[in-house]
C-alpha cells in the first residue's frame, strides 16, 4: 500500500516571519469546539490563553465569556463532594472522557489523542527525534500539511482489494489507510460569521490553524526574536570590522 502525501498548502504561519491569520484561528477554534471536543482533548491550552498575544486575538472578557459556557469538574468541596461549575479563564479545556480506558471504549478501541501537540507529532515520521524538531519546524510545514489533509482525505469506497477492518474508514493519508475516526466534517456543518466557506477544505484548514497555534502560541514572537538576533549579528558584524580596521591600522 503506497502512502499518498497530503498536498502542501499555503500557510500564513510559513517561512521566517510568518504570522498567524486572526480570522482563521477563531474560526478554527469554533471547528475545534462544536466537532473534535466530542472526542480530542486539547489539555496544554486554558481558556486564559486565548487572550494572549499572538493568539486568536480576544479581550480578557471575551476569553472569560468563551470559558464560561464550559461546565468544568471540581472539588472535593467541604462536604467532600465533586461538583461542576462554570469554566473561568484559567481552566483548560476540559476533556471529553475521563480516562483513556473510557475515550477508548467509545470509539471502537483507538484513542483520540489530545490535540495540543498534534501538528508538532505529525511533523516527522512516528518515532522521530522529538528535540530536533523544535530546531527545523520553522522550515517545514508538513504537520499542519498533514492534520488539514486527514481531515480531507476520507475516502467512500476503498481501493478494489484493500480490506477495510470493522469499524474502520478509509482515508488515504493515514498510514496503513484504516482509520477509527470517523469523517468529522461536511459541508455546511459549521456556521461561519464572517463570510468564509462552510465547507470542508476551509474548516480543515481553519482548525489547522488553530491546532497549530495550540502546538507553538508563542511562535509568532520567537520569529520575532530570531529576526532581531539577525539584525544585531549583522549590525555587530560590521562594527567589528571596523574596530578592527582601526586596531591594526598600524600594522606592517
Ligand atoms: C485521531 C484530528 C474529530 C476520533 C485523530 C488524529 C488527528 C485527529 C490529527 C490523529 C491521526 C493520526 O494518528 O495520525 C481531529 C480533528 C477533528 C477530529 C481536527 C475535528 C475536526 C474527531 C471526532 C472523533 C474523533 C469527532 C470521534 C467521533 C478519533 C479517533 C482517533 C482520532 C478514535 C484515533 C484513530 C486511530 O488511531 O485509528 N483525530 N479529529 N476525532 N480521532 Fe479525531
Amino acid at each position: 500500500e503506497g502512502q499518498e502525501v497530503p498536498p502542501s498548502l499555503k500557510w500564513s504561519f510559513a517561512g521566517p516571519v510568518g504570522k498567524f491569520d486572526r480570522g482563521s484561528l477563531q474560526r478554527g477554534l469554533k471547528v475545534y469546539k462544536e466537532v473534535c471536543s466530542s472526542c480530542h482533548g486539547l489539555s496544554y491550552i486554558a481558556f486564559r490563553n486565548l487572550a494572549d498575544a499572538g493568539g486568536p486575538g480576544y479581550s480578557a472578557a471575551q476569553a472569560a465569556a468563551f470559558a464560561s459556557e464550559y461546565k468544568v469538574k471540581d472539588g472535593p468541596n467541604d462536604q467532600g463532594d465533586m461538583f461542576e461549575r462554570a469554566g473561568r479563564p484559567a481552566d483548560y479545556f476540559p476533556s471529553p472522557f475521563p480516562n483513556d480506558n473510557a475515550a477508548r471504549a467509545a470509539n471502537g478501541g483507538a484513542l483520540p489523542p489530545d490535540l495540543s501537540l498534534i501538528t508538532k507529532a505529525r511533523s516527522y515520521p512516528r518515532g522521530f527525534p522529538m528535540f530536533l524538531v523544535d530546531f527545523f519546524t520553522q522550515f517545514q510545514e508538513q504537520g499542519p500539511d498533514y492534520v488539514a489533509g486527514l481531515l480531507q482525505g476520507y475516502e467512500d469506497n476503498p481501493p478494489a482489494g484493500f480490506a477495510l477492518p470493522e469499524g474502520s474508514y478509509y482515508n488515504k493519508y493515514f498510514p496503513g489507510h484504516a482509520i477509527k475516526m470517523p469523517k468529522p466534517l461536511s459541508d455546511g456543518q459549521v456556521t461561519y460569521d464572517d463570510g468564509s466557506p462552510a465547507t470542508v477544505a476551509q474548516y480543515s484548514k481553519d482548525v489547522t490553524t488553530f491546532l497549530m497555534w495550540a502546538a507553538e502560541p508563542h511562535m509568532e514572537a520567537r520569529k520575532r526574536l530570531g529576526l532581531q538576533v539577525f539584525v544585531f549579528l549583522i549590525l555587530l558584524t560590521g562594527l567589528l570590522y571596523f574596530t578592527k580596521k582601526k586596531i591594526w591600522a598600524d600594522a606592517h
